[in-house]
């Protein structure tokens, strides 16, 4: 298959930072920043071994970087560090003991301000219940909870003792639960009795306990009260988070951990329909993830920084959990819905703490545009000083809103391209030195060695879309599928093994400035309001059920989500293909894998549009499902009597 991208756009509006905010940043310049760029590829050693100087490590490393085994890196060889270390003990050591690390925000309106004193003393005395209950160095721990000050805790409690934490997104089914806690044998599992959404209560505990039905390698299941909703608890299995602290001591020694040593798994769709455990090491993800929060948020003391994502992303873990604690930031956390109790919430929480910085996703900043300005105009959001956004390609009609609207036309926006795998932002504006475009990702950050190859591995020329690769390790990046090395080596490096590049999957196109536009995943990969969802997981679940034959899931152009699900059934013999089936299979799908999995259509179909070789064409099915006029060729298809019978079925459907 070729791997030409056509590319359409043309977006030539450029906006430069105001001298208001260059002044202040802490990088002003584009001379600065080539300079400092040139030596992070020319000599990573010599610019990540300065960086790291400045944190605390118990053992100092070997080697900056060792890619003598590639493509598996080893960042900062030989080192050993604990990074709550450096994301709480430090702070408090040089007195800023004092400083807010979090307010956090209940949906419900109830809120908590979280000091780094306070949040040390939170994290020591979890760690010290998690090894009362039988949690050790690099025993795995599933985390199933809503945005609740615990769920910060419980990630930087596990950190603190060297147990490897998987964060599980409050949205997935008990399924996928199981899925996730078996592939890494977890020992212990988090969770409340429930979480707040949109005024109502997520009954957790009974997903969990649906779960930990088929999970045997679960030895206890710890219970935060937030919901006070009735919940069934199994004797000897589970116990109460707030018992199990009594009487526990506050201080808890960080264990001292290797910079090779799993921090954490975080699972992500994989186009084989197994999730794959995406697994990063300690010391490069900490120096990484300092350093990018620092540089592209210029992030300052001052500042109140809110990143809407939750934790069970890797957006959550590395903007939320790690980057800004390790900087000393003072953040927000909201536990809800951000059309709770109205369309304003998000507003309303900017002008509550006088927010400086806030990132959150493209399909938030459509889903604003369309609840309109009036929400955003009873508050005074003056407080914002930048805005990021991340997880998918943001239109530039959202951008020129989110600019103009949000942005008071003053603020930077960074529309940071990255993934679970790269750990941290990959390429991004510095705020205070490129000027931005709407769409477009723009710059590498330092140590990225992007380019855009062709599927030989040579660089595609200016204007030509490409994949997207990155020709050396970074500091951030993942160390591995947990449990099978084999995948990692085949999925990122196996593409081009000759040339030694890692191939993030994504479709993107350079322009003459040397801004890199991301154009979307090459592969099957649905992403659907920023959540990466693969065709495949979806296909093999409708599969299971007995009313479906065979299916095809596509992602389509959606106004809100970016990108809607659609699936093609074809149905089992004298199946009925009325709507309420075509009802009942979005149930279905929404209960296997979660409730943001649910597809936006189904439709049955006598055939499925295949090539002569049986491969589904999804690109003509995305179109169809679109309701776009098909301009493929369709002379290869095998049945197209069926495609023109679809046609006008999904259009009727549709309309
Ligand atoms: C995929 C990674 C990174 C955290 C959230 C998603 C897409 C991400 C952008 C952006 C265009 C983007 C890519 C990438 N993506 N950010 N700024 N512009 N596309 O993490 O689930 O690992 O998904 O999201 O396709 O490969 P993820």
């Amino acid at each position: 298959m070729s791997q030409d991208i056509d590319v359409t756009m043309s977006e030539d509006r450029l906006f430069p930072p105001v001298q208001e905010f260059v002044d202040k940043a802490h990088i002003k310049s584009r001379e600065e920043y080539d300079a400092m760029y040139k030596e992070s590829i020319e000599d990573p050693e010599a610019f990540w071994g300065r960086i790291a100087e400045c944190f605390t490590w118990t053992k100092k490393w070997d080697r900056v970087r060792n890619w003598d085994n590639a493509p598996v890196a080893k960042w900062f060889d030989g080192a050993k560090l604990n990074i709550t270390e450096n994301s709480l003990d430090r702070h408090v050591a040089e007195g800023r003991g004092d400083k807010v690390a979090i307010y956090w925000e209940g949906e419900p309106g109830d809120s908590e301000v979280i000091t780094y004193s306070d949040l040390l003393e939170r994290v020591s005395k979890a760690a010290n219940t998690f090894k009362k209950l039988g949690v050790g160095k690099g025993d795995r721990v599933a985390i199933y909870l809503p945005m609740i000050p615990e769920l910060a805790v419980t990630v930087l409690a596990c950190a603190r003792i060297g147990a490897v934490h998987t964060v599980i997104f409050g949205g997935f089914s008990a399924p996928s639960l199981v899925d996730r806690i078996n592939d890494c044998s977890a020992k212990l599992v988090v969770t409340s009795d429930g979480g707040y959404r949109r005024g109502k209560v997520l009954d957790l505990k009974a997903i969990v306990d649906e779960a930990l039905e088929n999970t045997p390698c679960i030895e206890h299941c710890l219970v935060v009260k937030r919901t006070n909703n009735e919940i069934t608890m199994k004797d000897g299995r589970d116990v109460y988070w707030c018992e199990q602290h009594e009487g526990v001591s506050s201080n808890c020694p960080a264990e001292e951990m290797d910079s090779q040593d799993p921090l954490f798994i975080l699972y992500t769709s994989g186009s084989t329909g197994k999730p794959k455990g995406i697994q990063h090491s300690t010391g490069g993800y900490m120096v990484g993830t300092a350093t990018t929060t620092k540089y592209i948020f210029d992030l300052k003391e001052d500042d109140v920084y809110w990143c809407t994502a939750d934790v069970g992303w890797i957006t959550g873990h590395s903007y939320f959990a790690y980057g800004p604690t390790l900087n000393c930031a003072t953040q927000v956390m909201y536990e809800g819905a951000p059309n709770f109790p109205d369309c304003d919430r998000f507003w309303d929480v900017i002008e509550k703490y006088k927010v400086s910085i806030f990132y959150t996703a493209p399909t938030a900043i459509r889903a604003f545009m369309k609840w309109g300005d009036e929400f955003v105009d009873k508050h005074d959001i003056s407080s914002l000083r930048l805005l990021g956004t991340v997880g998918e390609p943001i239109n530039p009609e959202a951008w020129m809103w989110y600019h103009k609207k949000i942005g008071a036309k003053k603020c930077p926006i960074v529309d940071t391209w990255w993934q679970t795998e790269t750990g941290g932002v990959m390429i991004a504006p510095l705020p205070g030195v490129t000027a931005t475009r709407p769409g477009c990702a723009t710059m590498p950050f330092f140590g990225v060695d992007a380019a855009i190859v062709d599927e030989k591995g040579n660089e595609v020329p200016t204007g030509k879309g490409g994949l997207l690769v990155v020709k050396q390790p970074w500091p951030s990046m993942l160390t591995n599928v947990y449990g099978d090395t084999e995948r990692y080596k085949e999925v990122y490096w196996s593409r081009f093994e000759e040339q030694g590049y890692y191939l993030a999957g994504d479709g993107a196109v350079k322009d003459e400035n040397g801004y890199i536009t991301i154009l979307g995943r090459i592969d099957d990969v649905i992403n659907v309001s920023g959540h990466r969802l693969s065709t495949m997981e979806l296909e093999s679940v409708l599969v299971a059920h007995g009313l479906v034959a065979e299916a095809a899931v596509v992602g389509y152009e959606h106004d809100i989500k970016g990108e809607g699900i659609a699936a093609f059934i074809t149905a089992s013999n004298n199946v009925d293909q009325s709507p309420d089936n075509r009802d009942l299979l979005k149930k279905y799908v929404a209960k296997e894998i979660g409730p943001f999995a649910r597809p936006d259509q189904v439709h049955f179909t006598d055939a499925l549009p295949k090539t002569r070789s049986g491969k589904i064409m999804r690109r003509l099915l995305k179109d169809i499902a679109a309701g776009k006029e098909l301009k493929q060729d369709l002379t290869t298809i095998e049945d197209v009597a069926a495609l023109h019978k679809l046609v006008e079925k999904v259009q009727a459907e549709l309309s």
